[in-house]
């Protein structure tokens, strides 16, 4: 008998992530309006605050709902997890703050979210952090801007306002050539999707990122 096949995109935007609830059979994923979750005992809430097996803790680390729509977009992005945050400002300094420290350097697409480019000329220097800005189509330019302390290059899949189109692949080619990541926000609404576009290990680049803590056990 032929092997099932793994499930495409289309079954993976309804499925991904997510097992029906075994106590009521309900087919859509509920929404948990807790904060907190019972412990079995001692001995369980120390492995779970010690990491040594996933769940849940507190909302503001994971939530059932949330670790649906993460473990959703990670499979449609073909990535190894994601992280939600309530808006996309907070995703972008998220990302920057997990990735970057004091005196670190980022080339950033001229042409990205005003918001963005708030965040990366007026608060991130506050913090040692700092950008250059180049246009996104300027390949030439994106890879004459990277410096020794260069650690990413931040572009929109499409750019906010002047829908300007980026050729990710160049870019981020640029940024493996360079040894650095590229992320691409890719927002839609109120959630961003932020690919880590380089590969690791890299000489360069931060630590590698704890699994989340999913609904499921391992
Ligand atoms: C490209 C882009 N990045 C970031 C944001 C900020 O998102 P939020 O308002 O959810 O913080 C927006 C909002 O429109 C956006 O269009």
């Amino acid at each position: 008998m032929a092997a099932p096949k793994p499930p495409a995109f289309d079954t993976l935007s309804l499925h991904a992530g997510q097992h029906p609830d075994p106590l009521t059979g309900s087919r859509a994923t509920p929404i948990y309006q807790t904060t907190s979750y019972v412990f079995q005992d001692a001995d369980h809430a120390a492995a779970l605050f010690n990491l040594e097996r996933a769940g849940h803790i507190y909302t503001r680390i994971s939530n059932p709902t949330i670790a649906v729509l993460e473990e959703r977009l990670a499979a449609l992005e073909n990535g190894v997890g994601a992280v939600c945050t309530a808006s996309g400002m907070a995703a972008l300094h998220l990302a920057i703050a997990t990735l970057l420290n004091a005196g670190d350097h980022i080339v950033a697409s001229a042409s990205l979210y005003g918001g963005s480019i708030n965040l990366l000329t007026h608060t991130l220097p506050r913090f040692g952090i700092t950008t250059t800005f180049v246009k996104p189509r300027d390949h030439d330019g994106i890879r004459a801007a990277v410096r020794p302390n260069t650690k990413l290059v931040i572009g929109e899949t499409i750019g906010n306002p002047g829908m300007e189109v980026l050729d990710i692949p160049t870019v981020a080619q640029s940024a493996h050539d360079a040894k650095i990541r590229a992320n691409v926000a890719s927002v839609k609404r109120r959630w961003v999707s932020l690919l880590i576009a380089a590969a690791c290990p890299l000489a360069r680049a931060a630590g590698p990122v704890s699994p989340r803590a999913s609904g499921r056990q391992r």
